[in-house]
């Protein structure tokens, strides 16, 4: 769990430190004090990138050249230190461990797992399936970095396929093929394995937190294992690119088993999000630390009371206000 972070430089902290609790932390104040900066500082330090998808240069100060991040954080008993300092100028970024320079950034993924809500997450049940893929290798990746290194291998040889598609160079098509298949498999393995393992207990739990109505989630491989992927070679050829694999898996929530997309309420597509998240959380357990950007701006009170009834690690939560009486909040950051 995250004890303390100091941000320097970083948005509009210009120099700033927050001490944690190891229970739910709720950050409250209004628009535009900074709420969503420190929610982004925190995930930063699991991902070494901002979870608005903005490049590191925005998360600079303005007026200033560079930022700095350092944590303190507990693990196994023992404290642990990350310091992540970015440069504009140099357009270099570091990142250690304990006073030890790391090279690859998914370290910190797997030192300090964080499943991450923010607004955008109405995208993975709204927007294209490319979101809810992203949701999916997302949490996959949480638990297995064997999966994580999968999806970063299978997008290089997308990548290069594409490329060689484009440029018609046919001759050279068919080894990426095979790579893409053999990937293919394994990534289209993982996410059925997932997919099962979360059904019943999803299910469950959407009924709890939809009042009766059931939520579930589908998932339909866009290659079936024994199709060969040279025999796409036409007509991707044509396209210019690969559209078949799990790129191009379809993943879909559902509310009474009609598309949630089009029948469920504002308030009833976060709660689907929540569900499964908590489902997530509950089945494979990887004390990921919880940051909820504003998740209760749509829900109700039985809403927002659900939600903090289900969090059991270290979260981070940011709302404008609260006026609820909840004993599951261990501390309140006013900014
Ligand atoms: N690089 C930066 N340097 C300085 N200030 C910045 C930078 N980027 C954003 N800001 C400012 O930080 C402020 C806080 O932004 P943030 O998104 O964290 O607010 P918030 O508390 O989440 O507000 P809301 O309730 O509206 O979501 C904004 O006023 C924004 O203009
Ligand atoms: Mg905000």
């Amino acid at each position: 769990m995250i004890k303390e972070i100091s941000l320097l430089s970083y948005r509009n902290f210009r120099a700033h430190k927050f001490v944690f609790d190891s229970g739910i932390n709720l950050i409250l104040g209004p628009n535009g004090s900074g709420k969503t900066n420190l929610l982004e500082a925190i995930g930063y330090l699991s991902q070494a990138k901002s979870f608005r998808r903005v490049p590191d240069r925005n998360l600079i100060a303005w007026g200033e050249t560079f930022f700095r991040i350092e944590a303190i954080f507990e693990k196994d008993g023992l404290n642990h230190n990350i310091a992540i300092f970015y440069d504009s100028e140099t357009e270099t970024k570091k990142i250690s461990i304990n006073n030890k320079v790391v090279e690859r950034a998914t370290i910190l993924f797997s030192t300090l797992p964080s499943l991450i809500s923010s607004d955008r997450d109405q995208d993975i049940i709204d927007g294209p399936p490319r979101e809810r893929r992203r949701i999916i290798n997302r949490l996959i990746s949480i638990t297995s970095s064997e999966y994580m290194r999968l999806i970063q291998d299978y997008s290089k040889v997308l990548e290069n396929k594409n490329f060689l598609l484009r440029n018609k160079k046919v001759d050279e098509i068919k080894p990426w093929n095979q790579k893409q298949q053999q990937l293919s498999i394994e990534i289209v393995r993982h996410r059925k394995k997932f997919m099962e393992k979360i059904k019943d207990h999803f299910l469950t739990l959407s009924q709890e937190f939809l009042k009766g109505k059931k939520a579930q989630v589908t998932y339909v491989p866009s290659a079936d294992e024994e199709t060969s992927f040279d025999s796409f070679i036409k007509e991707e050829l044509e396209r210019g690119h690969s559209f078949h694999g799990p790129h191009r898996d379809s993943i879909e929530f559902l509310i009474e088993g009609k598309p949630a997309k089009i029948y469920a309420s504002e308030g009833e597509k976060r709660l689907i999000i929540l569900a499964f998240y908590f489902t997530f959380l509950n089945i494979y357990n990887p004390n990921s630390m919880v940051i909820l950007d504003e998740p209760f701006s749509v829900l109700d009170k039985r809403g927002v009371e659900l939600v903090l009834s289900h969090l059991n690690t270290q979260s981070f939560i940011s709302a404008p206000y609260f006026d609820l009486e909840s004993s599951k909040i261990s501390k309140v950051i006013e900014l």
